[in-house]
């Protein structure tokens, strides 16, 4: 049930209609305190149109208004206050969460449409950074919070397989490189290999000629120059594949920037044909002097493409196939400045989708600190943090749980839930730093303090037998589950809040505040006391159980039954 449609139908009624419930409904406001009610209706958008003062208004309407419905209504200066009838908002909202259990809080705003999400995206022959981990949980968690608003989100995983820097490489491997090394460790010898030549092409500048050369022929075709591309992609991928399989992501495709090689003329031809390309010292531009933005190089005088002609393949092809309503790009807010110019060159193609093109940018990660770059050389290796933290939760786990069965499980459930949740908290925008041992608290704003809320609910429902129960009658007094009841009523709410800012950190902040106010009901409460009330304070764990579970699934974070 809509509580703010209840007041605004029972008002238009009391004014015979003569403002429409919708008018109504969008002025009607939650009250800063509770003891001024639930909802408020200010009586000002009346005076006009009855010629009265709102005061005098506001007192006439209570005894218009059909109060039988809420707990109480009064009038307060120029407000109508409604106080909701906690017995029953309570019954129908966990009567409700029972029976839509995990589709609870569904909308179909999205009307199906499809999204395409860039997202991920690391870089073959390199490990995957900490940046690539942010791109890979705050995308799969935006595509979870789209599909429950009813979109129909497409995780693409845009691999940067193509680019002059595979030239370095090859150049780099067929001088120091060797095959068995490759074989055994991929990332970690091709980064090798990658860090000595930029250590000596200072030195060496025919270093870089040859790396040139190597890139031109494997845009030719040559035939070596393709199977070593092709190995060091295919390895590339296993590795990657291993860190998605531990985080819990998959991707809808893997189409790379290589994939969009055999499309760029026809961007070119496009460009061209639209009077957009323009020669810049021999290079191929597209002006955007008019949105103050630096020219977008297409293709350089060596008629070379670049990152950005790839990109505009992509987006043509994504249109093309998918007809997106949005198309977003999750990606590290160092790259705002180039999407700005990717969405102004797409919008002067006049390409349908432009308009949904979306930036979706999120800040700098350090881990300990420390600042993760490849080319020094200095890299903090993705797997190798995430298996640190699944060793100290497993550490955790041995000290207070140590007869867990399926431990390992378990430990891997809490140290994943630990990154992706830190790394979800705070709003995508924000720097972050991580150190891992406060991810891993069980206490504090963390994954594995929601995780354990919800396997404290689950443990009181064994507990308590609560299958036994049908839950049809629920009914309870209110004192210590208004905070938690009037929680759980919001959730619909931040689903679409999270869907509309494409925001994780909504959802992650909810949990963590549901988290608490159930904490502090479990603390006051005696739930399993025996009386007439322990089915509906039983129904009202379920319900948390839920939404917990249903916030953390929304996450990408597992939720165990016990930890
Ligand atoms: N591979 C790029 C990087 O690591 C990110 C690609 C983002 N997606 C895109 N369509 N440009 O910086």
């Amino acid at each position: 049930m809509n509580y703010k449609l209840l007041v605004a139908t029972e008002v238009a009624k009391a004014v015979d209609n003569i403002l429409s419930e919708e008018d109504i409904y969008k002025k009607i406001e939650r009250p800063k305190s509770s003891d001024m009610g639930d909802l408020a209706f200010p009586a000002f958008m009346l005076s006009k149109s009855l010629k009265k003062a709102p005061q005098e208004i506001a007192g006439e309407l209570i005894n218009k208004i059909d109060t039988s419905k809420f707990e109480k209504v009064e009038a307060v200066g120029p407000y109508v206050n409604f106080f909701l009838d906690k017995n029953s908002f309570s019954s129908e909202v966990i009567t409700n969460v029972l029976k839509e259990e995990n589709n609870y809080g569904n909308n179909s705003d999205g009307e199906n449409g499809n999204v395409t999400i860039d997202m991920s995206s690391p870089n073959i022959a390199k490990p995957m950074s900490m940046g690539h981990l942010r791109s890979t949980v705050i995308g799969n968690s935006i595509a979870k919070i789209l599909e429950k608003n009813g979109y129909n989100p497409i995780k693409d995983n845009h691999l940067g397989d193509w680019g002059t820097q595979f030239g370095k490489l090859i150049t780099a491997y067929l001088k120091w490189g060797n095959e068995e090394d490759v074989r055994r460790d991929p990332i970690h010898y091709l980064v090798e290999y990658y860090v000595k030549f930029h250590k000596l092409d200072k030195e060496q500048p025919e270093l870089d000629d040859e790396a040139r050369d190597w890139f031109k022929k494997l845009e030719n075709g040559n035939e070596e120059a393709v199977r070593l591309w092709k190995w060091f992609r295919e390895v590339s991928l296993e590795a990657f594949n291993e860190t998605y399989k531990t985080l819990g992501v998959d991707f809808d495709t893997y189409n790379g920037e290589a994939f969009y090689n055999d499309k760029l003329q026809e961007v070119v031809d496009i460009l061209k044909d639209d009077n957009l390309l323009v020669e810049s010292r021999g290079a191929q531009v597209v002006n955007l002097d008019e949105y103050d933005l630096n020219p977008a190089l297409i293709l350089k005088s060596d008629g070379a493409s670049l990152y950005i002609t790839r990109d505009i393949a992509a987006a043509l092809y994504r249109d093309r196939t998918y007809k997106p309503v949005k198309n977003l790009y999750v990606v590290g807010s160092e790259q705002t400045y180039y999407f700005n110019q990717l969405k102004k060159v797409l919008e002067k193609m006049n390409l349908d989708s432009a308009k949904g093109v979306e930036h979706v940018p999120f800040g700098l990660i350090t881990v300990d600190g420390k600042k993760l770059s490849t080319r020094s050389g200095r890299i903090i290796l993705l797997n190798d943090v995430l298996n640190e933290s699944i060793d100290l939760a497993k550490k955790q786990i041995d000290e207070k749980n140590p007869e867990l069965p399926n431990k390992d499980e378990v430990a891997k459930e809490v140290g994943v839930g630990a990154i992706i949740f830190g790394d979800l908290k705070s709003e995508r925008i924000n720097n972050i730093d991580f150190v891992l041992e406060d991810q891993l608290k069980f206490e504090g704003e963390t994954g594995p303090y929601v995780q354990y809320a919800r396997v404290r609910a689950e443990s009181i429902l064994k507990k308590g037998h609560a299958d036994k129960y049908n839950f049809s009658d629920v009914s309870l007094d209110n004192k210590q589950s208004w905070a938690t009841i009037k929680l759980i009523q919001s959730f619909p709410d931040i689903v679409k809040e999270a869907s509309e800012n494409l925001e994780p950190s909504v959802i992650a902040k909810y949990s963590l505040r549901l988290a608490k106010a159930f904490n502090k009901y479990y603390a006051n409460e005696r739930i399993l006391d025996d009386n007439d009330e322990l089915e509906s304070r039983l129904a009202l764990v379920k319900s948390v159980s839920i939404i917990l579970k249903e916030s953390l699934r929304l996450l990408g974070v597992k939720s165990p039954d016990e930890m």
